[in-house]
């Protein structure tokens, strides 16, 4: 995903903030396996972060004194992430992955001073909210629990763990649905790799964990039955939205997940005020915004740190990624990367907005142009087929079609200014570093490689010749011979024969 992560702070203070959440640890050391990929599972992105982003994000408001993250398979890549995403995590390393019950002592082995409430998540609950992990949080300390699991009821409870109750309802046991019993297995309440636990109760537990069960794993889930073989108080709360529990095991969960996630981002969205013209090709990050009366065209992707202002329209058909567009503005079939687009300023059909590319108040980029550290002035046009890379243009200015900003002399880039209100022919090469005064014109099809001062005409190109007749000569016979000859006896009819203008040449 070529959206900029954004960092999550999972700095803490001390003890833990008023969650009074004490450690969050992360488990995020499994192969992922069914994912078939050379990519670490719980590095997969979609909506903005990667799938331990967004539980990282889930749980970061709760302030807690520290956060764990247990790395296994693809570490390097998992660490190198977390010093992007969330530079306060401490990365614990599970070296075998001999199961969940296993990184969970791993982690607790490298926070030996933590006490009080301890989160555990899994790293591949990427629809998780900040919600269902407060009311996580508050039930359990109502309930005085010393572990208590989010469950969720699912339509298709399918190779999670099932939340065994007794008659009276309380939690008994969690149990896998290949050790399940097959009255087990008709459970639709699910465990869903989200518990909090007191670390001391975690500890001793998670010590005494065996592997008898059909993977030979050491099972987090465990620790439950045995907490209340020890006749301490657990719970399992159900979560407000069952959504918020789904897990992503595989591309085809992966791809479920991320439609949902926007879903659920452009549903805030239309509650908002944006119009969503189609909801199934509109692609929004949980990182970008949008406001009130913007629309949104089909085929639109608002990525990474994107904003879009008032009253703005894009696509149809068009990619922003860490792109600001302003009030009013429009882009049009259009791909734009780091770019910043004014109030009322228009973009596109086919353009590609470039790192750098600053446009102002109502100016245009129009269509098959790219743009590059280019500075657009107010009002000022780029309309056709051109290249503008590392350039500042003053405000009022028009840029013929099909201009390029001849930046790069093989080795290094060099910049071309353009001052106010200057017009530069269709077909011109701007030779950088060079400067066109204020007011200045530049000729068509020219190839400008020194300064052209305020108000001056530029004129740097071949003066034309025209060599009459030589069609019929050396063409003789051709339609076009034909054409010109006809052409010329009407014309020498008409009495208008004096053909020899100025700058003709008869030769050759
Ligand atoms: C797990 C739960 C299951 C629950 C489901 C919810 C267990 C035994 N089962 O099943 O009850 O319904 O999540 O999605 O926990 N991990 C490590 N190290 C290991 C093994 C796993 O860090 O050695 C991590 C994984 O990266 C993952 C989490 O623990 O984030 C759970 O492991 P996974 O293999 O995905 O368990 P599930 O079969 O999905
Ligand atoms: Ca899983």
């Amino acid at each position: 995903m070529v959206a900029q992560e954004q960092s999550v702070s999972t700095a803490g203070v001390g003890e833990g903030g008023e969650s009074g959440v004490a450690a969050v640890v992360v488990l995020a050391a499994g192969q992922g396996t069914r994912m078939r990929s050379a990519t670490p599972k719980v590095l997969h992105s979609f909506g903005g972060r990667s799938m331990l982003g967004h539980v990282l994000a889930a749980t970061a408001p709760l302030d807690a004194g520290s956060t764990v993250v247990v790395v296994g398979s693809g570490r390097a890549a998992v660490e190198e992430h977390l010093t992007q995403v969330a530079p306060d995590a401490l990365p614990v390393v599970q070296d075998q992955q001999r199961g969940s019950g296993h990184a969970a002592a791993v982690a607790l082995a490298a926070i030996p001073d933590v006490q009080g409430p301890v989160l555990l998540v899994n790293g591949d609950a990427p629809l998780l909210r900040v919600e269902t992990v407060t009311a996580l949080v508050d039930a359990h300390r109502a309930a005085g629990n010393v572990l208590t699991v989010l469950t969720a009821e699912v339509q298709d409870p399918t190779g999670l763990g099932r939340i065994v109750r007794d008659a009276g309802g309380a939690v008994r046991a969690i149990v896998e649905e290949r050790d399940a019993t097959a009255e087990q297995r008709a459970v639709h309440e699910i465990n869903a790799g989200v518990y909090i636990g007191d670390a001391a109760a975690l500890r001793r537990a998670l010590a005494g964990l065996g592997q008898d069960n059909d993977q030979g794993e050491q099972y987090l889930t465990d620790v439950l039955a045995r907490l209340v073989a020890e006749g301490a108080p657990v719970g399992g709360v159900p979560a407000a939205e069952a959504d918020d529990v789904l897990g992503c095991n595989d591309q085809r969960e992966l791809a479920a997940r991320r439609r949902t996630l926007n879903d659920r981002v452009l549903d805030d969205l239309m509650r908002a005020g944006v119009t969503v013209v189609d909801p199934m090709t509109t692609w929004v990050d949980v990182t970008a915004s949008v406001a009130a009366d913007a629309v949104l065209q089909p085929g639109t992707q608002i990525l990474g740190s994107t904003s879009v202002g008032p009253g703005a329209t894009v696509g149809p058909d068009t990619t922003l990624v860490d792109t600001t567009v302003d009030a009013g503005a429009s882009v049009v079939r259009s791909h734009c990367l780091g770019a910043e687009i004014g109030p009322d300023a228009s973009v596109g059909p086919f353009s590609y907005l470039r790192p750098g590319t600053r446009l102002s108040r109502g100016s245009k980029v129009g269509a098959f142009v790219e743009t590059k550290n280019a500075e657009v002035g107010e009002d000022s046009k780029v309309p056709h087929l051109s290249y503008v890379g590392d350039a500042t243009i003053g405000r009022g200015a028009n840029i013929g079609a099909a201009t390029v900003f001849v930046n790069y002399d093989g080795v290094a880039k060099h910049r071309t200014t353009i001052g106010d209100h200057v017009r530069i022919g269709s077909d011109s090469m701007l030779v950088a570093p060079v400067t066109v005064g204020d007011g200045a014109y530049t000729a068509a099809g020219s190839v400008i490689t020194t300064d052209v001062p305020p108000g001056a005409m530029a004129i740097a190109r071949a003066r034309q010749r025209n060599v009459a007749g030589w069609v019929g000569r050396r063409r003789s016979g051709t339609p076009a011979a034909e054409a010109a000859a006809a052409a010329q006896s009407s014309a020498a009819a008409a009495g208008e024969g004096r053909s020899e203008a100025s700058g003709t040449d008869t030769e050759q």
